[in-house]
């Protein structure tokens, strides 16, 4: 029997996962999403084209593998449709392929789900999470609140009544908000794209997987977001609603933790963040402007600018501690090229005492990092192809973070495109 290795992110997202997914995918026979929904922006490049995924799993461009969206997905019907309408336009067509198969338990985001998320963020005003408005918050609290629809419901013949229900519901919390909205187009779009999920074949995703696994065959499960938005130990409450470790592969597919393989924990070369909360290592300055500006830190899903600094050891080690993490990737290494010095986060100035954890009032009382000078490289790292030309203030870079965070570094990103990984 096979076991399945995960790939997450260990910061606050957008590390990466989506172009490493798609590297690795050849290795695996099924890529499984297995929590979030279309707050993710999962970013492919190659052959000179570039995708971003939101809710299919990026081993998508790859021959003969399948690709699940797990149980533990909240799926947008409209958005899932509008991405496989994209798909199809860019000459690639999954379903038709018999390449992509849903979770019958996963649950699906209502337009009122969108609307709750727009009302409660604008109640909040300046403090507020600075979510995606995807709708991700409410609809997992109607998973867990036990009213929520889920992708199996689609097929039932009283599937509008439960609808009608639920959506009543919401209106209802809705009136308590100063809050203007109109349905009728959304709720005909989301009916529009029930009846095109339903051609998907649904599955039962803890059967399926481990039907995978008892045929020897091998599975590689996807995160979305980052460990730092994980619901439990992220910056709560500026995280995301799901568990975004590798605990959240078991629970978003139905796998025992045994059955848990190799953990691929991937991080860019410095840091960034979208969205509310602290964020230690930030560069509010014209450093933070230029890490933005090499690295094209802008949201893949919202468009929005990313906050950018330097890398966080001790947020990394919390990350790998939590998801049991067996091999780092680090990405974006070219985007530091040109950088005479570089930083690391080693400890953290909190409450007049030097730490190297996470502290849990980091809400209200933002650590002060410590910072250690690294020389930089000033290479274009680019265009380089195998690890023999990688420059020795890399080398060094990368034994030093291996030194610390106790974990092989196991492949270096130095590019979007998908050739632009080298294997340590
Ligand atoms: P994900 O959400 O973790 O899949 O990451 P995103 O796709 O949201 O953000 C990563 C961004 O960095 C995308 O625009 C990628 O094309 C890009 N990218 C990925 N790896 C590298 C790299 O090594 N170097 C550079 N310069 N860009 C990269
Ligand atoms: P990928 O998979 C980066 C952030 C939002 C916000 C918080 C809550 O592309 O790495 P939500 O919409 O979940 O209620 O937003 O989480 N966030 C992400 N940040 N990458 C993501 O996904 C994210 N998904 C959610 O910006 O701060
Ligand atoms: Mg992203």
């Amino acid at each position: 029997m096979t076991q399945v290795d995960v790939l997450l992110g260990l910061q606050w997202g957008d590390e990466g996962k989506g172009k490493i997914v798609d590297v690795l995918s050849p290795k695996y026979d099924l890529i499984a999403r297995f929590q979030g929904g279309p707050n993710a922006g999962h970013t492919l490049e190659f052959d000179g084209k570039k995708f971003v995924l939101n809710t299919i799993p990026s081993g998508i461009f790859n021959e003969n593998i399948m690709n699940l969206i797990g149980n533990g997905v909240v799926i947008d019907p409209i958005i899932l449709k509008r991405e496989l309408d994209n798909l199809k336009t860019a000459g690639h067509d999954p379903v038709a392929a018999g390449k992509l198969v849903l979770a019958r338990k996963a649950h699906l985001i209502l337009p009122t789900h969108q609307l709750l998320d727009a009302a409660n963020e604008q109640k909040m005003g300046a403090g507020k999470i600075g979510s995606t408005l995807k709708g991700i918050g409410p609809t997992y609290m109607d998973k867990t609140g036990r009213n929520g629809l889920r992708v199996g419901d689609t097929t039932l013949p009283d599937f509008k009544e439960r609808y009608t229900k639920l959506v009543e519901k919401h209106k209802e919390i809705l009136s308590h908000y100063d809050f203007e909205y109109d349905l009728t187009e959304k709720e005909a779009a989301f009916f529009e794209a029930i009846e095109f999920i339903k051609n998907i074949p649904h599955v039962d995703s803890e059967h399926f997987v481990n039907g995978y696994l008892k045929a020897g065959k091998k599975v590689l499960a996807e995160g979305a977001q980052g460990t730092l938005l994980d619901v439990d130990f992220g910056s709560y409450p500026f995280v995301t609603s799901s568990n975004t470790t590798t605990a959240g592969a078991c629970t978003g597919l139905g796998i025992a933790p045994n059955k848990v393989g190799e953990v691929y924990g991937i991080f860019k070369a410095y840091c960034t963040r979208v969205g509310g909360g602290p964020f230690p290592t930030e560069l509010d300055n014209e450093v933070g402007e230029e890490l933005r500006k090499v690295g094209h830190e802008f949201g893949a899903t919202t468009g929005r600018a990313r906050r950018c600094g330097w890398i966080d050891l001790p947020a990394l080690k919390y990350a790998i501690m939590l998801n049991g993490v067996t091999e780092l990737i680090m990405m974006k290494a070219d985007v530091l090229d040109g950088f005479d010095t570089i930083y690391a986060c080693t400890h953290y100035e909190h409450n007049g005492e030097t730490i190297d954890y996470m502290p849990y009032d980091i809400i209200s009382i933002q650590p002060k990092p410590v910072l250690k000078a690294i020389e930089g490289w000033k290479t274009d790292l680019t265009k380089i192809t195998d690890k023999s030309q990688v420059p020795s203030q890399v080398t060094d870079y990368i034994a030093f973070l291996e030194k610390e965070l106790e974990v092989p570094i196991k492949y270096l990103s130095v590019g979007p495109d998908r050739t632009q990984t080298l294997a340590l």
